[in-house]
C-alpha cells in the first residue's frame, strides 16, 4: 500500500467515523475549512490538554486567551500588514489562483522558492514553461503578485475601524506584554502560552487539514533577558534528535545529523540554548502523544525562508505520504515584536533589570544658556537644546573643543561650548530597562492531529478478516473504552450500563454499543482507535467478571468488575501493561 493510499483511506475514515470533514458541504463547501466531528473534536481536545499540561503547567508558564480579531494598528506594528504575503499567480485560462512558489517547487528542483524575489520566480516559470496545476495552461508571462494572507474585517458599523483575524495567536500575547510582565512580577525569564484559532487566507489550501484557512495553534512566547543565562538543559541533554541544519541542506549530499540535544548545543549546531531546550522537550512530548520518531525530524529554516520577525528558526517536521510537513516552528524572534509594539503604541515594553550591586555611571548632560540661544536662534532655540542633549548622550567628544557643531534641518550651526552648560557627572543607578527577547515554540494542532492519525493508521488481519485500526496512544484516544453487552438481553444490558456509569464516574471516556454482532462492534472501536473493549456475557452475571480486549494485539483478559475501573485507569496511565493481566 502506497503512502498516498494511506492518506486517501485516512481521509475517508475521518469522514465516515467523525474525525473531520469539509465544513458547510450542504452549500457546496469552501476550501480550507474543516469541521472536527465527535472523534476529531475529542482527539483535538486531548492533544491540546496534553500540550497545556507539558508546555504551560509543567514549565510554570502562564496561559491566556485573547480575542481572535485585533485592530489594524496591531498588524501595522507587527509587520503583518506589509509583509505577511504569499506569491500569487493566476491562470489565464481557468482563472484559478495558485501559490507561485508552490508551482515552482512542485515542478522543478528549486526547494526554497518562497525565499526568492518575485522577478526570479517569474523567470523560473517562464524558463521551465510551468503550467497551471488545475487545467494545464501555460503560466509563462503571467504576473506574480504579493497577496496578503490576513482576513480583513470592520469592527463596528462602517469602515472607520478596520480589523483583522489574527494570523498567529502570538500577537494576542505580545500586545498584552506590559500587563503580563507585571503578573510575572517584572522578572525574566517568563513564558506565556495560548491555544486558539488563527486565520490565514491561504491561496491554495490543500492536503486535507494540513493547509487550511482556519486552524488552531498552541504557542508559547518565552520572554528572556538577552544578556541572561539560558535554561538548565540538563533534563534534555540526552534526548536523541534527528537534525537537518542549514549547512547539510546546502550540501548536494547533505544528510540528517543524528545527535543529542546536549551535543548539538555543544557543537553549535543549535545556537540558542532556549531553542535547544524546547526542541528537546518537544521531541519527548511528541513521542508521548503518538508521533512516530522514525518519521520525525527538526529542520532549520534556510535564510530566505524565515519569517520577517525571525533571526533563526527550526521546524519540527513529520513525514506524511513521503513528504515532510512542518508541524511546529521554534523561532528566535529577538526583540522584534516588543520593540515594534513599543514604537507603535508609545507604551513601555521593557523589563527593569536590577543590578546585583548598584553601579556608578558617568552621565553627560547640557544646561544651555537660553539668554544666548534665545536671541541667536529665536523660535528654533528649543530644537537646538534637543540637538545638544542628543549629542551629549551619544558623542561627548563633540564638546571637547571651543565650539560644538549641531545639525538643524540640514544646516550646521557652531555653538560656543561655554553656552551649552555641558558637564559629566557621576550617578548611581540600580539597574536598566531592557527589551526582552522572545523564543517561540509554535505548534499547529491540526497538523499534529493529522500526523498522529497517519502514524497510527494500521491494516492487518484478524481471524482471517481484514481489519483497519488506529493505534492511538491511550492518553489521546477519543474514547478509552467501549462497553458491550454480548447480546440483546435485558440483564446483560443492565449490567453493561452499570459498568459504563462506574467507568465514567472514574473519569474514563466510555462508549456503549449494543448494535450488530460483537465482531463488528470490535471493528468499529478499532477503526476509531479505542484502546480497550469490555464485553459483558452470561458468565458475567454469575462471576461478576468481564472480558477486556486490547485493541492492537486483540488479546483478551478476564477482569473482576470490582477491579475494572482501577485496572483500566492503571493501563491508561501506563502503570500496568495488558500482558500482565492476560
Ligand atoms: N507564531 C509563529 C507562527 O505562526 P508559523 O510557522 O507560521 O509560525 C506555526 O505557524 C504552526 O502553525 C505551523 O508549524 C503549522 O503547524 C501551523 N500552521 C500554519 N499555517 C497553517 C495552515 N494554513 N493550516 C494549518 N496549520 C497551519
Amino acid at each position: 500500500m502506497s503512502e498516498e493510499a494511506t492518506s486517501r483511506k485516512l481521509t475517508e475514515l475521518a469522514k465516515r467515523r467523525g474525525y473531520f470533514f469539509q465544513s458547510s458541504s450542504v452549500y457546496g463547501g469552501v476550501g480550507g475549512f474543516y469541521t472536527f466531528g465527535p472523534q476529531g473534536a475529542s482527539l483535538k481536545g486531548h492533544l491540546e490538554d496534553a500540550w497545556r499540561e507539558r508546555f504551560s503547567v509543567q514549565e510554570g508558564n502562564m496561559e491566556i486567551d485573547a480575542p481572535t480579531i485585533m485592530p489594524e494598528p496591531v498588524f501595522e506594528s507587527s509587520g503583518h500588514l506589509d509583509t505577511f504575503d504569499d506569491m500569487l499567480v493566476d491562470c489565464p485560462e481557468c482563472g484559478e489562483s495558485h501559490r507561485a512558489d508552490h508551482v515552482v517547487e512542485d515542478a522543478t528542483d528549486h526547494e526554497d522558492a518562497e525565499g526568492l524575489p518575485i522577478p526570479e520566480v517569474e523567470a523560473i516559470i517562464a524558463e521551465y514553461e510551468l503550467v497551471c496545476p488545475s487545467c494545464g495552461a501555460g503560466l509563462a508571462g503571467q504576473a506574480v503578485d504579493d497577496f496578503n494572507l490576513m482576513f480583513a474585517t470592520n469592527i463596528g458599523p462602517g469602515d472607520a475601524q478596520p480589523g483583522y483575524m489574527r494570523p498567529e495567536t502570538a500577537q494576542g500575547i505580545f500586545v498584552e506584554f506590559p500587563r503580563l510582565k507585571a503578573y510575572a512580577r517584572n522578572t525574566l525569564p517568563f513564558g506565556v502560552t495560548q491555544i486558539g484559532r488563527a486565520y490565514r487566507n491561504e491561496i491554495s489550501p490543500r492536503r486535507s487539514i494540513i493547509r487550511t484557512r482556519e486552524f488552531t495553534q498552541a504557542e508559547l512566547e518565552q520572554f528572556v533577558d538577552p544578556a541572561g543565562e539560558g535554561p538548565d538543559c540538563s533534563s534534555v541533554a540526552d534526548v536523541p534528535v534527528r537534525l537537518y541544519p542549514i549547512a547539510e541542506q546546502q550540501e548536494d549530499d547533505g544528510e540528517i545529523v543524528e545527535t543529542t540535544i546536549g551535543a548539538a548545543l555543544e557543537d553549535g549546531v543549535i545556537a540558542d540554548p532556549w531553542i535547544a531546550y524546547y526542541l528537546g522537550v518537544a521531541r519527548e512530548w511528541y513521542e508521548t502523544v503518538g508521533v512516530d520518531m522514525d518519521r520525525f525530524r527538526f529542520r532549520q529554516h534556510l535564510p530566505g525562508e524565515r519569517s520577517h520577525y525571525a533571526s533563526d528558526c527550526w521546524d519540527a517536521e513529520s513525514e506524511i505520504d513521503g513528504h515532510w510537513i512542518e508541524i511546529a516552528g521554534f523561532a528566535h524572534r529577538g526583540d522584534y515584536d516588543l520593540s515594534k509594539h513599543a514604537e507603535g503604541s508609545g507604551e513601555r515594553f521593557t523589563v527593569f533589570r536590577q543590578y546585583d550591586e548598584p553601579q556608578i555611571v558617568e552621565r553627560a548632560t547640557v544646561d544651555p544658556d537660553m539668554s544666548y540661544l534665545g536671541p541667536e536662534f529665536g523660535g528654533d532655540a528649543g530644537a537646538v537644546v534637543g540637538a545638544l542633549e542628543d549629542l551629549a548622550a551619544t558623542d561627548r567628544s563633540a564638546f571637547d573643543g571651543e565650539v560644538v557643531e549641531i545639525d538643524l534641518e540640514g544646516e550646521t550651526h557652531a555653538i560656543p561650548v561655554e553656552h551649552t552648560g555641558f558637564s559629566v557627572d557621576e550617578e548611581t543607578i540600580a539597574g536598566e530597562h531592557v527589551t526582552p527577547h522572545v523564543i517561540e515554540p509554535s505548534f499547529g494542532v491540526d497538523r499534529l492531529l493529522y500526523t498522529v492519525l497517519h502514524h497510527a493508521y494500521r491494516e492487518d488481519e484478524v481471524d482471517g478478516e481484514a481489519r483497519t485500526y488506529l493505534a492511538l496512544e491511550p492518553e489521546v484516544a477519543p474514547t478509552f473504552v467501549g462497553v458491550f453487552p454480548l447480546q440483546g438481553d435485558a440483564a446483560l444490558e443492565a449490567q453493561a450500563r452499570d459498568i459504563v456509569a462506574g467507568l465514567r464516574a472514574a473519569g474514563l471516556a466510555v462508549t456503549y454499543d449494543d448494535s450488530g454482532n460483537i465482531g463488528r462492534r470490535y471493528r468499529r472501536q478499532d477503526e476509531v482507535g479505542t484502546p480497550f473493549c469490555v464485553t459483558v456475557d452470561y458468565e458475567s452475571l454469575e462471576d461478576e467478571a468481564v472480558t477486556v480486549r486490547e485493541r492492537d494485539s486483540t488479546a483478551q483478559a478476564r477482569i473482576p468488575i470490582a477491579d475494572l475501573a482501577e485496572t483500566l485507569t492503571a493501563l491508561r496511565a501506563g502503570e500496568r501493561s495488558f500482558a500482565e493481566l492476560e
